[in-house]
């Protein structure tokens, strides 16, 4: 046996996701990088060899939580000291202060590496292993996208897949493009591969992931592909009943796009299309280059192409120099609009972005009182459009037990609501039919049907 795998032999690793999806498929591909060296996942922190911390710049209170946790294992690390390995990652690391911080007051941290060098954690293990000292890899901008990564999912039946990186869209307050680096999408092959692996795998639901989809540009020896051409393509592998996607940026999206969820059975009849403020002069400032107006025209054009469409959206209450004339106008349009479900948001600081600058920040106390009306506005669309399912039968993928409910299911309709349902045993992974019978603010419930009467 060599020195190395001596080493990591049966060691557990523990991982904890602070942000979106695109963060959680990291988790996935570093866990799948582990245990292909050999390690085992645990999921009890207190027992872990190795401890992970990926973290998100985005997320309320997703900073103060990531400090508070990683303060939390100052003992251990004390107590078992090269025994024990604390990894941190993620988006914050993107940003220089961050990583400052860490190496001032966390100095006991072992690995900090950030978002364009994940496929590098195994490499940064090993060199602690056998030099003792701390590793340090963060790097400004992806290089070439690295293909070919495992990863561990968390789901059988279902799978996130990353069709681009990046973003440059710099909406002024927004840290991402800082953190993520600039647009680079995937190649189209490559994609394609992943897919039939993961649908020879068991995968029956794919979601594409990237900042903004809408502007997904694969080149290939064939030409571009753009991302409905990619959707098509991806429909065509057997054994993928349903394709999702997160984000689209309003300003990008293609009559190509919305046609493609009239011809494609396969693309999940659900949008998630933020529209960040329903004021013209916020919007401006923002850096979402629509109107109001703009996005209304959009959402309708939708809604004829695909009347049963579900669509949610991102808000966010206070934006610096918001007026209370700007947020009644982002009232009115969640009012008008009627979503299925909102991300509402208050605006914080994000240290380097324009928005951060200003001086015209808008006050805590008002900040929230808004916020409580669109959440109460969002609440009562959301209500609504859950009713209207009651005494539908939809098809369900099946993610598993309820977590909320013993003795019930919970999966997801086509137009992404969530469902508790009663039924036999065996449903999980599965596409059942069920029957709504109850609907509340957030989720609906039911039970599974003989077959489909859509
Ligand atoms: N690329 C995606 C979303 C990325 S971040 C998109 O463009 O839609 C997810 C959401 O976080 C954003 O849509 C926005 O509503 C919110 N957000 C981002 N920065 C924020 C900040 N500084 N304060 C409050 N909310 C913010
Ligand atoms: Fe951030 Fe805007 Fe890019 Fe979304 S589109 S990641 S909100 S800069
Ligand atoms: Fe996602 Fe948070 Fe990074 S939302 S892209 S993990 S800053």
């Amino acid at each position: 046996m060599t020195y190395k795998e001596n080493f990591s032999d049966k060691k557990k690793f523990h991982i904890t996701t602070f942000g979106c999806q695109m963060n959680e498929h990291d988790s996935e591909i570093m866990a799948g990088m582990l245990i292909e060296k050999g390690y085992v996942q645990t999921d009890n922190r207190e027992e872990a060899d190795i401890v992970i911390f990926n973290t998100c710049s985005v997320r309320e209170n997703a900073d103060k939580r990531f400090f508070g946790t990683l303060g939390q294992l100052k003992h251990k690390k004390m107590q078992q000291k090269e025994a024990f390995t604390v990894c941190v990652c993620g988006c914050m690391m993107q940003q220089q202060h961050v990583v400052d911080t860490i190496k001032e007051k966390y100095p006991w941290v072992d690995v900090i590496f950030g978002t364009h060098n994940i496929h590098e954690l195994p490499k940064l293990l090993d060199n602690l292993h056998t030099e003792q000292i701390k590793q340090i890899d963060v790097w400004e901008d992806g290089r070439e996208i690295v293909e070919d990564l495992p990863a561990k999912r968390l789901f059988r039946h279902k799978s996130f897949v990353n069709i681009m990186y990046g973003c440059n869209n710099f909406c002024s307050y927004c840290i991402v493009p800082y953190t993520r680096g600039r647009e680079r999408s995937r190649k189209p092959e490559d994609i394609v591969k992943e897919v039939r692996m993961l649908a020879a795998d068991g995968v029956k639901e794919i979601t594409l992931l990237g900042q903004n989809v809408n502007s997904y540009r694969g080149r290939s020896d064939a030409g571009e592909t753009d991302f409905a051409d990619l959707i098509y393509m991806l429909a065509d592998i057997e054994g993928i009943d349903r394709i999702r996607f997160m984000t689209s940026h309003p300003k990008d999206l293609s009559d190509k796009l919305i046609d493609a969820f009239r011809n494609c059975d396969k693309l999940c009849k659900y949008i998630h299309l933020p529209v960040q403020a329903g004021s013209d002069a916020v919007l401006k400032d923002m850096n979402r280059k629509y109107t109001a107006d703009d996005y209304r025209t959009l959402v309708k054009k939708i809604r004829a192409a695909v009347p049963e469409i579900a669509i949610s959206t991102d808000i966010i209450v206070g934006f610096p120099g918001e007026t209370e004339e700007d947020f009644e106008e982002t009232l009115k349009l969640v009012r008008e609009t009627e979503y299925d479900s909102a991300f509402t948001f208050l605006y914080s600081i994000r240290k380097g972005t324009p928005a951060a600058r200003r001086e015209d920040q808008v006050p805590e106390e008002v900040k929230h009182h808004r916020f409580n009306r669109l959440v109460e506005a969002v609440n009562e669309s959301s209500a609504k459009k859950n009713h209207a399912y009651i005494g539908r039968i939809e098809r369900v993928l099946v993610d598993g037990t309820s977590r909320s409910k013993e003795g019930t299911y919970e999966g997801r309709t086509d137009s992404f609501k969530l469902v508790n349902f009663t039924g036999e045993a065996g449903l999980e992974g599965k596409i059942v039919p069920v029957k709504i019978t109850g609907a509340n603010t957030f989720s609906l419930t039911g039970e599974t049907a003989d077959s489909l009467k859509l």
